[in-house]
């Protein structure tokens, strides 16, 4: 018996394919995570995520430019301090003249608001222990004392021109202190895009050189075990009890469902953080001409979006931003 419902019919050219996508990306959805280090003369390579480099401040304000030039939503900016620099409390974190501070300001006088100016609020860049937090006499990561840090830190970030905090250290209670000291100092403007749910993650590997951290041992006192799925859903409460502006999982493919179920409950937008291993691995199979590289980035940002996340943190996001926004795009 020939088939009389035939799905296929709505394969069957590329135009019709167009025509019914349920999933389209746009520039404005997608977020350039970009890294500013001290004491560069040249940008600098990252071994380990080739095509992405440790800006200067002038390749900075160049990159960003050409970001905003090309239609993407957002940058988020992560400082490398020198290693000479870096202390037990991360002190270049909330200092005014700290490089993140700095080039947050560079740029916020040079973008004004044609960009959503976004800092990560973490202090694992700053700390010579490589954690995001202090540390107690034991040496374990101090939550209370961490929060302290993260405020300090805020307020810098905010005087410094940014227009959205992204606090990533999972501490308990962050995002409440953040959002009662900038409401304090009267930055009521000043948002905060929470990082709700992020994993302990083997994918990280290569932010850590992007960053120059030192990290000994791992952050599983203080991220999400890979194995919980109710665990991010409380998480997603707290945040949102303690006023997120918008909400994120981290790191995206492996946690897909994840972005799933926040998408399902969240009445905030809902971002995803493509890192950098999963960078790395599709930029690594497809120099070896195992993928096709740029189906591949497509397939997996389409695949973030179908899963729920409106906004996407990518290390693509200028490349594909051009791509979408051609005649030739879908
Ligand atoms: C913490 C932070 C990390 C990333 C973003 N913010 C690293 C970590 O938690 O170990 C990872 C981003 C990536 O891998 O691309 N400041």
């Amino acid at each position: 018996m020939a088939p009389v419902i035939r799905p296929r019919r709505l394969r069957s050219t590329a135009a019709v394919r167009r025509l019914v996508a349920e999933t389209r990306l746009a520039p404005s959805e997608l977020v350039l995570p970009m890294f500013v280090a001290d004491g560069l003369d040249e940008p600098r390579e990252i071994s380990s995520m080739p095509g992405v480099v440790q800006h200067t401040e002038d390749s900075l304000r160049r990159a960003a430019a050409a970001a905003v030039e090309a239609g993407v939503g957002g940058l988020m900016l992560f400082g490398v301090p020198s290693p000479d620099a870096k202390d037990a409390t991360g002190s270049q974190a909330d200092a005014a003249d700290g490089v993140l501070n700095r080039a947050l300001s560079l740029l916020r006088n040079d973008l004004g608001e044609r960009t959503v100016l976004m800092a990560d609020t973490c202090l694992d860049e700053f700390t010579d222990h490589g954690h995001c937090g202090v540390l107690d006499a034991r040496g374990r990561v101090d939550n209370d004392a961490t929060l302290d840090r993260y405020v300090a830190m805020s307020l810098a970030q905010a005087r410094a021109g940014a227009h959205m905090l992204g606090p990533s250290g999972m501490m308990d209670g962050q995002v409440g202190v953040i959002r009662a000291a900038l409401d304090a100092e009267g930055f009521t403007d000043t948002a905060i895009l929470a990082y709700t749910a992020k994993y302990a993650s083997a994918f990280y590997g290569p932010f850590r050189e992007a960053v120059g951290s030192s990290l000994q041992g791992d952050r599983r006192t203080y991220q999400q075990d890979s194995a919980n799925r109710t665990e991010a859903l409380r998480e997603l409460s707290l945040d949102l009890a303690e006023g997120a502006d918008i909400v994120m999982v981290k790191p995206a493919m492996s946690y897909l469902d994840i972005v799933r179920d926040v998408a399902e409950i969240a009445d905030v937008p809902v971002a995803a953080y493509q890192i950098s291993g999963e960078y790395s691995m599709i930029t690594a199979a497809a120099e070896r001409g195992w993928i096709d590289r740029d189906a591949a980035i497509l397939e997996s940002l389409t695949s973030i979006r179908r899963a729920g996340a409106s906004i996407i943190l990518t290390y693509w996001a200028t490349e594909v931003a051009g791509w979408l926004s051609s005649p030739a795009a879908g």
